[in-house]
C-alpha cells in the first residue's frame, strides 16, 4: 500500500509518500519533505495563525510535486491519501486536510483523518520491520510545543491518557524561557545548544509536581524569570543547563514512575522536545536501570513532519480504518 499524507497543524508544511510495512515488507519511506516557516514566525516570538496557514497553502503544492518526482510516482498511484485532522491550528489544518481529501475525492481512493498525536506516539517505531507488530503494551511520553502527555498504548489506537501538562507544555516552556534569555525561536534547541558546557546544579529551580501523573511547568519559567533580574555576570550556560535538566527531571522521573506502576516493558518518547540529546541521553540510562527497552525516534522524525503521519495512516488503513471526506478538522482533537 502507498499512502501519501500531508502534515499541517501547525507552523510545518510536510508531505510525504509511504509504501508497505504490511507484514509483506517493512514501511518504506519513498519520499518526505518538509517546509519550515520558522523564519516566518521567528520575529513574533511564536507562531501566528494567518501567516501560518497562508504559507501552508503556498508551500503544500510546492512540496506535493516535489514528493512525487523524488519518488518518481504519480499521484494516481497512490492507494491512499491521509491528512492530520486534529488538534492545531483551525486554519492551518485546513489545508491540509482539504488537500488530502480533494486528491481522495478526485483519485476515487480511501482518505484516513489522522490524530497528529498519534503521528507522534508511533513515530518511535517507525522503520521497525513490520510495524503494527511493534505496537504492544507500553508507556509513551509525548513531549512537543503544544503537549506534554503520558500514555498507556495497549494496541494500535487502545491509548489511555494518564497525566498531562496543567499549564505550559514542556516544549512552550522551552520556547518562553529561551525568550526571556534573548534566544532564538524555537528556543528548545536553542537552550540546548547554550546548555552544553554548562552546569546544570548551579540554579536551584523547581521540580512540580512530582508526586503526580500529571505535569506543570509555568512555576519553573516563573522561576526563571524571577531569578534573571538578580543575576550578573556569564550565567546563560549554567542558566541554560539548570533549567534544561528541571525539565528532564520530572519527564524522566514520571515516566519511569508510571511504566514502573503499569508493569510495561517497553518505554517510548516522541514530539520536539524528544530530539533533545540529554534527555534522550538520561531516558536511555534510566530505562536501562529500570530493565525498560526504549525507543525513540530519529531526530527528523520528533520534529512536526509528515512521514509519522503517513506511517499511522498506513498502519490503521491496514487494520481497515476509513475516514469519511466530510469529516471535519477538529483543533481540540484528543488523543483518547
Ligand atoms: O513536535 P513539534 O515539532 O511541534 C508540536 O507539535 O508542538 O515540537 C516543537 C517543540 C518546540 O517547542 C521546540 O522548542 C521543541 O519542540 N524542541 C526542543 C528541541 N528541539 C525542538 N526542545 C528541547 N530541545 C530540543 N533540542
Ligand atoms: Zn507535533
Amino acid at each position: 500500500m502507498t499512502v501519501l499524507a500531508l502534515e499541517t497543524s501547525c507552523d510545518e508544511t510536510g508531505v510525504a509518500i509511504l509504501r508497505g510495512g504490511n507484514g509483506e515488507s517493512d514501511s518504506h519511506l519513498l519520499a518526505s519533505e518538509v517546509a519550515s516557516q520558522i523564519a516566518a514566525h521567528e520575529k513574533y516570538g511564536g507562531v501566528v495563525p494567518e501567516i501560518a496557514s497562508r504559507n501552508h497553502l503556498v508551500y503544500a503544492p510546492r512540496l506535493l510535486d516535489r514528493v512525487t518526482s523524488s519518488a518518481n510516482i504519480g499521484l494516481a498511484e497512490v492507494d491512499a491519501f491521509a491528512a492530520t485532522s486534529g488538534p492545531g491550528l483551525a486554519s492551518s489544518l485546513m489545508i491540509g486536510a482539504s488537500i488530502a481529501k480533494g486528491l481522495a475525492i478526485g483519485f476515487g481512493k480511501p482518505y484516513a483523518a489522522i490524530n497528529h498525536l498519534e503521528g507522534h506516539l508511533l513515530s518511535p517505531l517507525f522503520g521497525y520491520e513490520d510495524g503494527n507488530k511493534q505496537i504492544r503494551p507500553s508507556l509513551s511520553l509525548i513531549v512537543s510545543g503544544g503537549h506534554t502527555m503520558l500514555v498507556r498504548v495497549n494496541g494500535l489506537g487502545d491509548y489511555e491518557l494518564l497525566g498531562r501538562t496543567v499549564d505550559d507544555a514542556a516544549g512552550e516552556a522551552f520556547d518562553k524561557v529561551a525568550k526571556m534569555l534573548g534566544l532564538g525561536y524555537p528556543g528548545g534547541p536553542e537552550i540546548e545548544k547554550h546548555a552544553r558546557g554548562g552546569d546544570p546544579n548551579r540554579f536551584d529551580l523547581p521540580r512540580s509536581m512530582l508526586d503526580s501523573q500529571n505535569f506543570s511547568f509555568s512555576g519553573l519559567k516563573t522561576a526563571v524569570r524571577y531569578l534573571l533580574p538578580k543575576l550578573k555576570g556569564d550565567f546563560l550556560a549554567d542558566l541554560s543547563a539548570s533549567f534544561q535538566q528541571a525539565i528532564i527531571d520530572v519527564l524522566v522521573r514520571k515516566t519511569i514512575t508510571a511504566a514502573q506502576k503499569y508493569r510495561v516493558n517497553l518505554i517510548t518518547v516522541s514530539g520536539g522536545v524528544s530530539c533533545n540529546q540529554e534527555l534522550r541521553k538520561q531516558l536511555d540510562e534510566a530505562c536501562g536501570r529500570g530493565g525498560f527497552e526504549f525507543k525513540n525516534a530519529e531526530p527528523w522524525l520528533c520534529t512536526d513532519n509528515a512521514a509519522m503521519i503517513a506511517f499511522a495512516a498506513s498502519l490503521r488503513l491496514q487494520g481497515g480504518f476509513r475516514s469519511k471526506v466530510t469529516e471535519e478538522i477538529d483543533p481540540n482533537l484528543a488523543l483518547t
